[in-house]
């Protein structure tokens, strides 16, 4: 029993009270349903809850959190279980509050560009249903075939397309939650511009499910770019693959994604995915595409691209012309975490500098790996100077692991902040990274965040343990 005894049990009468609100068949107490809600995809993290409820309505979250709020049970919402930092992980047990039945797409207003969803529709679904109308839900995360919408807005999730697009807050333009104790806010809606008050909206985003369970969101859409191109470029060095990467950008180009992949991360995928690719011997390579509507433009801003590359390094620069092959290489890409994580035993973390810096950090991060004899693997959103830095015990034994992982991690955050950059990106502080925050955040900012918590949250009932060290 993980219960943390500032909170009280779930009864037999919380139980009955629960299935009175939200119906019988979306409250569930049995093993396999606590064990699915138990973990998340962050590391081997598990905590078991004590009943799993999954109302089909804003009004059975506020029914649920009512429950919990009077009687002082912990509350860990929950979508699509795809988390890399443990926001989702019922640590003091309690109630998992799962989206998953919240998950219809309300309306695509094709007049306005904005779309109405529910927090449980899988993100590369509602992705799909946009695009049927010509219409553009850029962010992509690698998880985006499993995580849902929701929790994409509590983790304010990225993926490879913000270096031209922006992450998952700049297309959210309201949203209907539900507070701690049962009350149903709305902010917001179909609106381009409102300074009408504090931005709930974006105080809502990002907060890892501790202020409020959102019930409704508007999101903005896009017109969907006619034409893709993607380009895979290994570099025999993995400082020349990080140093082509502001080479680019500064070049006037604004690539729809820029990834770098470590050479061990595109082997490990090889293996995972049993196929081989292309100059997968190469120290490093960015994968990269560029998009719009005039093929000419694409085609232009691709030979400067291919220019650039092969004046700072590159060996090759490889054109994936056809839709398959571009999908062969995106499946590389969003299979690099899995891979990565199927080797070893693991700790990911997601570090963010201004992209000029992505070099410094690679380098430091590659000297911290070698002076502590860990392993690390590298890959990520080179564009937005987002890399996520693998740590991998390998053959390392126990004590070894133990004893230098955490310093190691300091190290490596540290280096990220004196970089001018913070310690994660797009997978959120969650459970795993909370005590590193006061190595980014100071303690009068901290203790501002704490008290906004208490605002929303006065009895702590809501995703308990996350994010305050
Ligand atoms: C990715 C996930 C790990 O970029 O954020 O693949
Ligand atoms: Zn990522």
């Amino acid at each position: 029993m993980n219960r943390h005894s500032s909170f009280d049990p779930v009864t037999d009468d919380i139980i009955t009270a629960l299935k009175k609100a939200v119906g019988k068949e979306n409250v569930q107490t049995d093993a396999e349903a606590l064990e699915l809600c138990a973990s998340d995809e962050t590391e081997d993290l598990a905590f078991q809850p004590e009943v799993v409820a999954s109302p089909e309505t804003a009004e059975g979250v506020c029914r649920i959190l009512r429950i919990a709020w009077e009687n002082n049970i912990p509350v860990t919402p929950r979508g699509g279980g795809t988390g890399l930092s443990g926001g989702a992980l019922p640590v003091c047990g309690g109630i998992v509050l799962s989206t998953m039945k919240l998950n219809r797409i309300l309306e695509i207003d094709q007049k306005n560009l904005m779309a109405v969803v529910e927090p449980g529709v899988i993100t590369q679904e509602f992705q799909e249903e946009v695009e049927k109308v010509g219409l553009f839900y850029p962010p992509d995360p690698a998880s985006r075939g499993s995580c849902f919408l929701g929790g994409n807005l509590a983790e304010c999730a990225g993926g490879p397309r913000a270096v031209k697009y922006g992450v998952t807050k700049d297309y959210v333009t309201g949203v209907e939650a539900v507070m701690p104790d049962g009350t149903l806010i709305h902010h917001g809606g179909k609106l381009l511009k409102n300074v009408t008050g504090y931005n709930l909206t974006q105080l809502i985003i990002g907060s890892e499910g501790t202020l409020a369970v959102i019930t409704k969101i508007y999101l903005k859409l896009l017109p969907l770019p006619r034409y893709r191109q993607t380009l895979l470029i290994p570099f025999a060095s993995l400082e020349a693959s990080a140093q082509t990467v502001p080479a680019i950008m500064n070049a006037g180009i604004v690539p729809s994604a820029l990834e770098l992949m470590e050479r061990d991360a595109v082997k490990m995928a090889e293996k995972h995915l049993s196929t081989t690719f292309p100059s997968s011997d190469a120290a490093a390579h960015l994968l990269i595409e560029i998009d719009g509507n005039d093929i000419s433009t694409i085609e232009k801003a691709s030979e400067q691209v291919c220019e650039i590359a092969l004046k700072e390094g590159a060996t090759d620069v490889l054109l994936a012309d056809t839709s398959a092959k571009q999908q062969e290489l995106w499946d590389l890409r969003r299979a690099l975490g899995e891979a990565v994580k199927s080797v070893s035993i693991y700790k990911e973390e997601d570090t963010v500098v201004p992209r000029y810096n992505l070099v410094p950090l690679l380098l430091g991060v590659k000297e911290i790996s070698k002076r502590y004899g860990i392993t690390t693997v590298c890959y990520g959103h080179a564009g937005d100077g987002n890399l996520h830095v693998n740590i991998l015990k390998m053959d390392m034994s126990e004590t070894e692991w133990t004893d230098n992982l955490d310093p190691a991690i300091e190290e490596i955050f540290k280096l990220t902040v004196s970089l001018g950059g913070m310690i994660s990106g797009e997978h959120g502080i969650g459970y795993v990274q909370r005590k590193y925050l006061p190595l980014a955040i100071s303690e009068t900012e901290l203790d501002l965040m704490k008290r906004l918590k208490q605002v929303f949250d006065k009895k702590g009932i809501l995703n308990p343990s996350k994010i305050f060290p």
